[in-house]
C-alpha cells in the first residue's frame, strides 16, 4: 500500500505516485486530512487512491469537532469501512452477530449535523482563505530568510495551513517569541514523528536519517490565516513577521 500524505493541503504529485502504485500493484489510500478542497489538475483530492480519509478535526478547514470520512468508489469497500466503524455487527442472519473486531468510530448524528452546516459554506471558506493566502503570499515576497510555500500551478491547496521555512541560520524559536509577543498567533506545524515515542524505535529499524523531515522540524514555521481574518490583518502578520526576523 502507498499513503501519499496532502500534507497542510498542499497536493501531493498524485499522477506519479499513481502510477507508481499502478506498476508496483499496490493498493493508493490517500491521506488528504488537511486537503478537503484541494486541487491537483482541476481533480479533487483524494479521487484517486481505492480510499480516501478526510479529518474533521477542529484544525482543519471544516470541522465537526473531532471525526472524518473515508471515500471510495468501491462499494465492497464501503460496506466493510461502514460494518467496521460500528463493531463489524452484522444482522444478516437474523440475530445480531460480530463477524470480526470492529471498531467503535461512528460519528454522532450531532457532528455530522454540524459538518453538513460547515459543507454548505465550504466554497466561500475555499475562496477566503485563497483570497488571503495570495496576499500574504505577495506580502512576504523577496524576504530573504523566509522561503514561502511554493504552489505548484497545476495544483490549488486550500490553505488550511500557511507553511514557509525559516533559514537554518535564523532561530524560530527566537521569531515565534516575537510574533506571539505582538499578538500573532505563530508555531511550529509539526514534528517529525521518527523524533518522538515509539517510532524512535520503528525509525532506528527502518535505518536512514530523515534529513529532509528533520529540517523542517526544525525550521517550518505556521502563520496564521483563517477566513475571519480581513486584509489589515494578514498585512499585520506579514508586517510583524519582517520584524522578527533579521533585517
Ligand atoms: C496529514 C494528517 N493525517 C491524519 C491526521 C489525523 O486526523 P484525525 O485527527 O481526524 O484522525 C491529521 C490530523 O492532524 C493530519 O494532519
Amino acid at each position: 500500500m502507498i499513503m501519499p500524505v496532502h500534507q497542510f493541503s498542499l497536493p501531493a504529485e498524485i499522477d506519479a505516485i499513481a502510477t507508481l502504485a499502478n506498476e508496483y500493484g499496490l493498493l493508493l489510500v490517500e491521506d488528504a486530512a488537511c486537503a478537503i478542497g484541494s486541487r491537483y489538475r482541476d481533480r479533487h483530492v483524494g479521487t484517486r487512491g481505492q480510499a480516501s480519509c478526510f479529518s474533521f478535526h477542529p484544525r482543519k478547514v471544516l470541522t465537526t469537532g473531532e471525526g472524518g470520512v473515508v471515500v471510495t468508489n468501491d462499494g465492497v469497500l464501503a460496506e466493510r469501512v461502514r460494518a467496521l466503524r460500528a463493531h463489524d455487527l452484522s444482522t444478516a442472519g437474523g440475530e445480531p452477530t460480530l463477524v470480526t473486531w470492529g471498531f467503535n468510530y461512528r460519528m454522532t448524528e450531532i457532528h455530522a449535523a454540524i459538518g453538513l452546516a460547515q459543507m454548505s459554506k465550504l466554497e466561500s471558506m475555499l475562496l477566503r482563505r485563497r483570497q488571503l493566502a495570495d496576499q500574504l503570499q505577495e506580502e512576504l515576497a523577496g524576504l530573504a530568510w523566509f522561503t514561502r510555500p511554493a504552489v505548484p500551478p497545476h495544483v490549488t491547496p486550500n490553505w488550511q495551513s500557511y507553511v514557509g521555512v525559516v533559514s537554518p541560520d535564523v532561530s524560530r524559536s527566537q521569531i515565534i517569541e516575537r510574533l506571539v509577543a505582538s499578538g500573532i498567533e505563530a508555531r511550529p506545524p509539526a514534528t517529525a514523528i521518527h523524533t518522538m515515542g515509539p517510532y524512535r524505535e520503528a525509525a532506528r529499524a527502518v535505518g536512514g536519517t530523515f534529513s529532509v523531515a528533520e529540517t523542517l522540524d526544525r525550521c517550518a514555521l505556521a502563520l496564521p490565516l483563517h477566513p475571519r481574518m480581513d486584509e489589515g490583518d494578514v498585512t499585520r502578520v506579514a508586517t510583524e513577521l519582517r520584524h522578527a526576523g533579521p533585517a
